[in-house]
């Protein structure tokens, strides 16, 4: 029988090794996606040929869709990247650009709304708003939208918070939503 100061030990001991590990799988997948930016975009959301958002796609079906390209199932613009991928290489790709999406949206987040938002999203802007954190991703992307068109209009501090929708793009918009779905 363990004690229990040494399961907790242990347990430790496992956290602090799967975090390394996601560190560096991190980091290579990082260092990988520096060749896929011409078409892809900094950051994942280029549609080359108009086809998907890959920041968007979960990491088990990037990692399925480019094994399939790497192994000539699917042929494409794809197959002569992926062919030089084995892979432990997919994987950390996978793991990084499904994170991508989320880091893009804390840093926009800590930038231009954790201000009157707080960090973690859960303070009441000027008392007046509902904790952001509380929202889903739908829930964000359609408040935003109504924030900007002006649905929401009711007094100085809509105001305020309409000038801060406006300012945002799409892709930060959409980046906002998936950091925000997670806290
Ligand atoms: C020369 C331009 C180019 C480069 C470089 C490139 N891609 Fe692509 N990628 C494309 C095109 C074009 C498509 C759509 C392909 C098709 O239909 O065959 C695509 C498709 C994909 C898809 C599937 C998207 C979907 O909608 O199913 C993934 C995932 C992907 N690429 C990941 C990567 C990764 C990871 C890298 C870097 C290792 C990379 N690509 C490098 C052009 C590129
Ligand atoms: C200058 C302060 C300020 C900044 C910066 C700011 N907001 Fe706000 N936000 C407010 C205020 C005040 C409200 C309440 C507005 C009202 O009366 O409708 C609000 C409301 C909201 C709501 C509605 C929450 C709810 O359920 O009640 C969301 C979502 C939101 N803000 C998101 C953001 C995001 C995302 C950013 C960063 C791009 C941001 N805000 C930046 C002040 C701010």
């Amino acid at each position: 029988m363990m004690s229990k100061g040494c399961m907790i030990f242990a347990f430790f001991l496992l956290c602090t090794c799967a975090f390394a590990y996601d560190q560096k799988r991190f980091e290579e997948g990082e260092e990988l996606f520096r060749r896929c930016i011409p078409c892809h975009g900094q950051y994942g959301n280029k549609q080359p040929m108009g086809k998907r958002d890959i920041s968007r796609l979960p990491e088990k079906d990037i990692s399925n869709i480019l094994r399939d390209y790497a192994l000539g199932k699917s042929e494409g613009a794809m197959n002569a990247q992926a062919s030089l991928l084995d892979q432990q290489k997919i994987a950390a790709l996978a793991t990084y650009i499904a994170s991508m999406k989320i880091k893009q949206g804390s840093e926009v987040f800590a930038l231009r709304c954790s201000g009157c938002h707080g960090k973690d999203a859960s303070k009441s802007a000027f008392g007046k708003s509902g904790k952001v954190s509380n929202l889903t991703e739908p829930e964000l992307i359609r408040v935003l939208r109504n924030y900007q068109s002006g649905v929401y209009a009711h007094g100085s501090t809509a105001n305020a918070m309409k000038g801060r929708a406006i300012s945002l793009n799409d892709n930060e918009i959409d980046a906002l939503a998936r950091f925000v779905d997670t806290l």
